[in-house]
């Protein structure tokens, strides 16, 4: 019997536009899922660009306006890869036409705007999913299962840093990831999201955060994206830098484990270090993007003399997701992130619920990243509010 079909409009198509592009096409070369994805139309506001996109990607049709998308009777999925600003207005337009959704994180310019959307799907019931696709990593996916099975013991400390250097000449445009009404915040948003999300997914509830942020440059260039982290200048008006290129917070969890995280788009050589570290009363986990497919792991139950921190290659049919693809050791890479949150999406579309991480983790990510502004702003501790 023919599968159910899930229909899919996609608004944006750059960067994130052609993550989850290549991700739906994937999906079935590795995944049997109860529901088949059809690239139904993508949107975008420039019509040779996105007719072009739609061509190279292999959508079936496209639209010079979200609207539209949402507004067709043949899409049951709407798919979110656009500045923040456009969040919360198309997600809150697709839940209000019965539409599924998964949105770019971060899921809203602010909390309160990201709680109208978790509102807005809630009311509908409708799917819904923000994509923190590092959650979907092999060996993160793994460290999940070591720390819940209680392999690590009591947790007491994470610390995380993800750092970029992409912005540093001070001749780097001002595009929209560095304008506050379109992103809402700078490095935070963009970066300290996803680490406070795998904070939250690992290690528990943040309750209450002391942080600091800062702007190195204050004036660049006017200018846009050009795709992936790349811009280009428009002339030579500057404009003002109003979001941080650089934060810090420190923190505490809801079981007591002590939080360290750092983001940054001034550290210079690195191009995309994402990273963390958990230690826990039996033992530790580290895990860097650079080589994701990896999990170093220490044991105390190890023979003394033989203790370390060892490697394991994630690839194996044990670890979560592996074994959808290659045999052993034949490694997989960041669009596999995006597969794998496909699939997720896929089955809970098919069984008619919200996948983790959906719109109340987009929620409660948007309180820390706030109260860590309002820590920042304030110089002092703020308590994250109670959901
Ligand atoms: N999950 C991740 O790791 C990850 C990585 C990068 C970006 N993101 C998120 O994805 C989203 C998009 O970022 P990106 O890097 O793809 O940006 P990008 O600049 O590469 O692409 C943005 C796209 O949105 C389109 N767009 C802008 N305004 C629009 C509007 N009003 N209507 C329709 N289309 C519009 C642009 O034309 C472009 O196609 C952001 O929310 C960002 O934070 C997530």
């Amino acid at each position: 019997m023919a599968k159910r079909q899930v229909r899919i409009g996609m608004v944006g198509y750059k960067f994130m536009g052609k993550a989850h592009s290549h991700a739906y096409r994937d999906l079935p070369f590795y995944f049997d899922n109860d529901v088949q994805p059809v690239m139904q139309a993508i949107a975008g506001r420039d019509e040779a660009g996105v007719k072009a996109a739609a061509d190279k990607m292999g959508w079936a049709s496209y639209e010079t306006d979200w609207r539209r998308l949402v507004e067709r009777d043949d899409i049951d999925l709407i798919d979110i890869g656009s500045p923040n600003n456009t969040h919360a207005e198309i997600a809150i337009a697709a839940a209000q036409a019965g539409k599924h959704i998964i949105c770019e994180k971060p899921l809203a310019l602010n909390a309160d705007e990201a709680r109208r959307m978790l509102e807005a799907v809630d009311k509908a019931g409708v799917v819904h999913m923000i994509c923190h696709n590092y959650r979907f990593v092999p060996a993160i996916r793994y460290a999940k299962q070591l720390i819940d099975s209680g392999q690590l013991g009591k947790i007491y400390h994470m610390r995380a840093h993800y750092l970029q250097d992409w912005i540093m000449d001070p001749d780097f445009p001002l595009v929209w990831r560095l304008r506050k009404d379109i992103c809402g915040s700078g490095t935070h948003g963009d970066l300290m999201a996803h680490s406070i999300d795998l904070a939250r997914y690992l290690t528990g509830e943040i309750t209450e955060v002391s942080g600091m942020m800062n702007t190195f440059i204050k004036q660049r260039p006017l200018g846009e994206m050009s795709g992936g982290l790349s811009a280009k200048a428009s002339g030579e008006q500057v404009g003002e830098v109003d979001v941080d290129d650089a934060v810090a917070f420190i923190c505490r969890f809801d079981n007591e484990a002590m939080g360290v995280f750092e983001a940054t788009r001034f550290g210079k050589g690195n191009r995309n270090t994402n990273q963390f570290e958990i230690n826990g009363s039996k033992g530790s986990v580290r895990w860097s993007m650079e080589h994701m497919n990896d999990l170093q792991l220490y044991l105390d139950t190890d023979k003394e003399g033989s203790q370390g921190f060892r490697t394991i290659s994630c690839t194996e049919t044990i670890h979560p997701y592996a074994g959808a693809y290659w045999p052993a050791g034949h490694i997989i890479g960041y669009e596999h992130t995006f597969i794998n949150i496909a699939h997720e999406l896929m089955q809970g579309i098919a069984e008619n619920r919200s996948p983790s991480p959906n719109f109340e983790d987009g929620y409660r990510n948007q309180l820390v990243l706030e109260a860590v502004e309002t820590s920042s702003k304030e110089k002092q501790w703020v308590q994250i509010p109670q959901f």
